[in-house]
């Protein structure tokens, strides 16, 4: 799955046009000045796709003379951009089955899981990582998902980190180095080596392997002080920053995040006032995951809170074996929409806009 730069949905001249979607009965551009409110929504609309991207969007009857060597009538279908999923963890081994049973009887979710799959991934061959990798990506292609960005964090050594990361750039460009997803229990007895081990080695040979860096700063994470060294180390590598923060109870996430200038905080369960202020301050998005919540029967986030304070929000399916082993943005639309109060219109612009 490729990622794929904004389109240039203007009327004009097309050179080399391959294909036309007519018979649209309503299309969501995501562009303001090409229809109705944020969504750009248009009736009766045509859309021109050239060597695999947009190249135009507009009313049916403004289609630029000779557009589209090839023609297809949706037959009044609606037209929406493809998910981008900013968020999901897709290359591990396992099964955390037995978890999700019990947390269902009541037990509490603590990341404690996360060392069953750092355990299975390690012991699992490449093959089998990449043949779970593949069948997720494909799963979420088929359910409508274009762009995926997906992060390491079940290897937690450096060569276990560096081959993960080297998996997931099999499927996307939009990999992040999240070696800060919990201390291994094999650094348990020394977790200011395993953070001197992440700021250095680590991030050295897995900075060239992804485009972000990762931090999970809660409770059975990593604190303050340890998030923004690993934030730091892997911005000096040349990674821009992401948190995962605020999901467990209220904590240091979004201060953090903010003042690393990271370009989203994921989870957002529990925010303060004067961490929302932050991140509308510092122009970091909220990614929701409520697919997480869902699965961990925890309290969903507050999106209308975010979005009040001009918070940008995204939605994201968190793919993974612990908290939400789904790919389906559907899903998560759906839940943002029946247990967080957001509109259908809102929810697919986060899922889309939001997350690019
Ligand atoms: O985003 N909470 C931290 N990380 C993942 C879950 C990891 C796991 O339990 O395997 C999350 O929910
Ligand atoms: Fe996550």
């Amino acid at each position: 799955m490729a990622e794929t730069g904004p389109a240039e949905a203007r009327p004009g001249s097309l050179s080399g046009a391959s294909l036309v979607l007519t018979g649209i009965g309503e299309i969501v551009t995501n562009d303001p000045s090409l229809g109705e409110g944020r969504l750009g929504r248009l009736r009766r609309a045509a859309l021109v796709v050239e060597d695999g991207a947009v190249a135009w969007a507009g009313a049916a009857a403004d289609l630029p003379e000779g557009a589209g060597h090839e023609r297809l009538d949706v037959g009044g279908r609606a037209v929406v951009p493809g998910y981008v999923d900013s968020h999901a963890h897709l290359v591990f081994a396992g099964d955390r089955s037995e978890e999700f049973a019990a947390r269902m009887l009541g037990e509490r979710y603590d990341g404690g899981g996360i060392a069953t799959t750092v355990a299975a991934t390690r012991a699992a061959p490449d093959a089998v990582l990449a043949a779970n990798l593949d069948r997720l990506v494909s799963e979420a292609l088929e359910s409508g998902t274009t762009t995926i960005e997906c992060k390491s964090g079940y290897g937690l050594s450096v060569t276990d980190e560096e081959r993960c990361l080297r998996l997931a750039r099999r499927s996307t460009e939009l990999t992040t180095f999240l070696g800060a997803h919990v201390v291994p229990p094999d650094w348990a007895a020394d977790r200011d080596g395993y953070v001197r081990l992440v700021c250095g080695e680590m991030t050295e040979r897995c900075a060239p392997l992804a485009r972000f860096v990762d931090v999970f700063c809660d409770r059975g994470g990593f604190d303050a002080d340890e998030a923004a060294a690993v934030l730091a180390a892997g911005s000096l590598a040349g990674l821009a920053a992401k948190v995962h923060g605020n999901q467990l109870e209220p904590g240091p996430g979004a201060r953090v995040a903010a003042k690393a200038g990271a370009l989203s905080l994921d989870h957002c369960t529990h925010l303060s006032d004067a961490d929302v202020e932050a991140l509308a301050g510092a122009g970091t998005v909220a990614t929701l995951l409520p697919a997480a919540e869902f699965s961990t029967r925890s309290p969903y986030p507050d999106a209308r809170r975010l979005a009040s304070a001009g918070v940008t929000v995204a939605l994201a399916s968190d793919c993974n074996p612990g908290t939400s082993y789904t790919t389906s943005m559907a899903l998560v639309i759906a839940l943002a929409v029946r247990e967080m109060g957001m509109t259908p219109a809102e929810a697919l612009w986060s899922a889309t806009a939001g997350g690019a």
